[in-house]
């Protein structure tokens, strides 16, 4: 194969910037051969390209060598699931599943490593988390302490959730900030930092929309190493505040406001505090404004990564079997701020899915909408 042949699977906002960055040749050696969605009034976005209204028969036309999944959260495992077992490679929108039961369920479906799986982690692709990463890895910042991240910047209206009948329900989306939002950030906190051994959390259904999901949470985080981390975000808050800071045994890395800096001890705390005579000194630092340009490639990247990895065999920026860690994180926070228990980690994926089934089975929400003729409502648990 020389050229690959693309299927976008939810061609609404996110699928169809997707299929036009393929159809306008943005991504070199790949087409778009067919796209896919329930309502049929998009396709005319895409002239002359094959449409299909259901997916199954996309998967099983021969027309694609490859799909890109881009439906509301749920259609990801069952659809991810359906292309992987007809021997397609698959790019899977985050998250890779609404809960962690699903996206073992979806992982147990990637048998063959000649497909390849990968996973929409666009933000992977920033120059400013990849030298934070490369940092950490080189071990400059020691041993780590604490990790703070404070995402607030995800504000969003009562419009953006009346925009999609699928959004912000249990049945409909499965979660709220912490599953449509921060996928992104908690797959980045585990990309640099590793899982935390357990959680806690504060945190509120509908605190600022009228949506049944949770839109306000603050975690606790414990790492096995005994580091200990917060994590905070919402989407009710203007203007918010994008602020991730380490702090390791050498020094504090900030990422904030498009600037990484790393505060470097002259002497590690550790070897400071043991042996300093002073009794209120502390270490010495340098202070290092880290040159990073622009944000990456983003979506342009990781699609352009995806037909690399199926042409070349060139390595996933973001393997969709790591997308089960920013799921996980998600669900232990929701649950964790539901029950006011402490979550161990790794949680016990059939606990949360049998807590989201009775969210569902207990509803009573009503969904307001725009369009009352919305398709995506179809798409539930
Ligand atoms: N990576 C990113 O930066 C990013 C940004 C936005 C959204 N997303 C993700 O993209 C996905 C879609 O979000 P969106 O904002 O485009 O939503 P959207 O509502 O605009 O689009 C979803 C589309 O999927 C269609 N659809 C629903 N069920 C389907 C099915 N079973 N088969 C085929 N089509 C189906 C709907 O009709 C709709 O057109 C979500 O998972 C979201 O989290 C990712």
């Amino acid at each position: 194969m020389d050229k690959v042949r693309i299927g976008v699977i939810g061609i609404g906002g996110m699928g169809s910037s997707h299929a036009k960055r393929i159809a306008e040749g943005q991504i070199p050696r790949c087409e778009l051969a067919a796209v896919c969605d329930l309502d049929p009034s998009r396709f005319s976005a895409f002239p002359g390209v094959k449409a299909y209204e259901d997916s199954a028969e996309l998967i099983r036309s021969g027309d694609v060598d490859a799909v890109i999944v881009a439906t509301p959260h749920y259609g990801h495992t069952t659809i991810g699931i359906d292309a992987l077992e007809q021997g397609l490679h698959v790019l899977v929108e985050k998250p890779i599943s609404v809960h962690k039961a699903d996206a073992e369920r979806l992982i147990a479906a990637h048998t063959d490593e000649k497909q390849v799986f990968a996973a929409m982690f666009n933000q992977r692709t920033d120059p400013h988390y990849r030298k934070l990463k490369a940092l950490i890895e080189s071990g400059d910042l020691g041993k780590i302490q604490r990790t703070n991240w404070i995402i607030t910047t995800w504000f969003r209206t009562e419009s953006y959730y009346r925009s999609g009948g699928w959004r912000a329900t249990w049945e409909g989306e499965g979660g709220g900030v912490l599953l449509n939002q921060c996928p992104h950030n908690l797959d980045l906190f585990q990309w640099l930092c590793g899982m935390p051994t357990s959680v806690r959390a504060l945190g509120a259904i509908g605190k600022y929309h009228d949506i049944e999901v949770e839109d306000d949470i603050t975690a606790l985080l414990e790492y096995e190493n005994g580091a200990t981390g917060v994590f905070v975000t919402t989407t009710g808050e203007a203007p918010g505040t994008n602020r991730l800071e380490i702090i390791g045994d050498q020094g504090r890395v900030v990422c904030e406001g498009g600037k990484l800096s790393f505060t470097r001890n002259e002497t590690p705390t550790s070897e400071y505090c043991a042996n300093s005579p002073e009794r209120f000194g502390k270490p010495e630092v340098w202070n290092c404004d880290i040159p990073v340009k622009g944000n990456g490639e983003q979506h342009l990247g990781i699609l352009k990564n995806y037909v690399a990895a199926i042409l070349d065999g060139v390595p996933l920026v973001a393997p969709a079997a790591e997308g089960i860690r920013s799921v996980e994180l998600a669900n232990a926070m929701l649950y964790a701020a539901m029950t006011g228990t402490t979550v161990q980690l790794p949680m016990d994926s059939a606990v949360f899915e049998k807590h989201l089934k009775t969210l569902i089975a207990e509803s009573t929400f009503v969904k307001k909408t725009d369009d009352a003729t919305d398709t995506s409502l179809k798409n539930s648990f």
